[in-house]
């Protein structure tokens, strides 16, 4: 008899499946080689509900440095993608959230079970007011050196522990013949080493105050930072603005770089994208000064008022914050899964040592991916650093900081 209910309600559920039609846009800057994990989510989304059309927009270019931009015109436009990647923190409430855009998932929250599936400190990054706004598919680690260690073992140099360590290291490669020990990309990535950068010399506490308006831009300890930043920078290939992340961490494989700061979604491109072993093909560890503290950031997705295909989006959200979901997404892309309850056999050694950081380490937010504030100071944040980069002016680079953070009402 039970059975027979059983069954009934899967042949219930399957044509519930089958009746949902329409389409579904989902849009993110998971283009190309940071497509996979994003595909597999969609696979399963189409397993689910074969007969709705979902549309992969992605729009190129790593950060979501011109997704963002393209995001900012159709949701101002009244024209919002059925559901967007957004990062969590700043980025989703202090810009869509306050701007009254986004739909309250409270209640999806509550009736998927989740409010005890997701981290208490990452379910309040997501929330304005008591209310949530958006489902974390992921949490990815900034704060991370990758190398190669059948290279560094040729050089006879360590992974460097500290900022100071690196200048010498640096050192000891270019007086070896190699020009740019550190691979540098194009503007995000920088502004990417500058939060490694401030972390490792500021610690912890004071790399937080920064966002919560403690510590001022213009302090002799942030002077401390943009001095290191200038001299580590002096250790980067010359052509960094015009590479993508994926061809810095490229620079690193060919031998032309030793190191590369760069967020975990590299461990993804070179397993995924490159086949390689982690351990062996790559190597990593806490950006030099950064070891027991996890710089965080996580993507999420959010259902905006106005969509065309909300039932279709419920749905969608349902699956990205599943533990399926999860499982099948972040072993491809680099990334833990948000959810507390992920089966660890799907995934390989370096999620593994990310998820015992996770656990134990101290928790900071990523500037530059949108935890820790939002998108207008970001932007100027951009700016300021693309002057510094060219002109390495730290007086004129804190002016504008301490204005910036002002306007964004980061700091009096
Ligand atoms: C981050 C995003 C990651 C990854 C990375 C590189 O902002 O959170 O998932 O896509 O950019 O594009």
């Amino acid at each position: 008899m039970r059975k027979f209910f059983l069954t009934l309600a899967a042949a219930a559920l399957t044509s519930l499946a089958l009746a949902q039609s329409g389409r579904l846009e989902i849009f993110s800057w998971w283009a190309g080689d940071e497509g996979p994990a994003l595909q597999a989510l969609i696979d399963l989304y189409k397993k689910r509900y074969p007969n709705v059309e979902v549309i992969n927009a992605t729009v190129t270019g790593g950060a979501g440095v011109n997704a963002k931009a393209v995001l900012k015109t159709r949701m101002l436009g009244g024209d919002p993608p059925d559901s967007f990647q957004v990062h969590a923190g700043q980025e989703l409430t202090g810009t869509w959230v306050i701007a009254d855009r986004m739909e309250d998932l409270t209640p999806l929250f509550n009736q998927e079970g989740w409010m005890n599936r997701f981290p208490k400190g990452l379910i309040d990054l997501i929330s304005y007011k008591g209310k949530i706004y958006s489902v974390p598919v992921n949490i990815h680690r900034s704060n991370v050196m990758w190398y190669v260690p059948a290279k560094l073992r040729e050089w006879g140099v360590q992974p460097p522990k500290t900022w100071a360590e690196f200048l010498s290291v640096c050192q000891t490669l270019k007086s070896k013949g190699l020009e740019a020990p550190l691979a540098l990309g194009e503007n995000w990535t920088q502004q990417h080493l500058w939060e490694s950068v401030a972390l490792g010399v500021l610690g912890a506490t004071d790399y937080t105050n920064l966002w919560n308006g403690k510590l001022r831009f213009n302090d002799p300890k942030v002077v401390a930072v943009w001095n290191t930043f200038g001299r580590v920078l002096d250790c980067a290939n010359k052509d960094a603005s015009g590479l993508s992340w994926q061809q810095a961490v490229d620079r690193v494989l060919d031998g032309s770089s030793a190191f590369n700061i760069m967020g975990d979604w590299a461990a993804g491109y070179l397993t995924t994208t490159k086949g390689l072993k982690p351990g062996e093909g790559f190597g990593w560890a806490p950006a030099p000064g950064t070891a027991g503290v996890f710089m965080m950031l996580s993507d999420s997705f959010g259902l905006p008022k106005g969509v065309k295909n909300r039932a279709n989006v419920l749905n969608w959200l349902r699956l990205v914050g599943s533990k399926e979901g999860q499982d099948a997404f972040n072993p491809a892309k680099g990334s833990i899964p948000a959810r507390i309850d992920a089966d660890i056999t799907k995934y390989g050694p370096y999620h593994k040592w990310a998820m015992e950081a996770w656990k134990k380490d101290k928790l900071v937010p990523s500037i530059v991916h949108g935890a820790a504030a939002k998108l207008s100071f970001m932007t100027d944040f951009m700016n300021a650093i693309n002057v510094f980069a060219t002109k390495k002016d730290v007086a004129a680079t804190h002016a504008a900081l301490v204005k910036a953070a002002k306007d964004a009402g980061l700091q009096k």
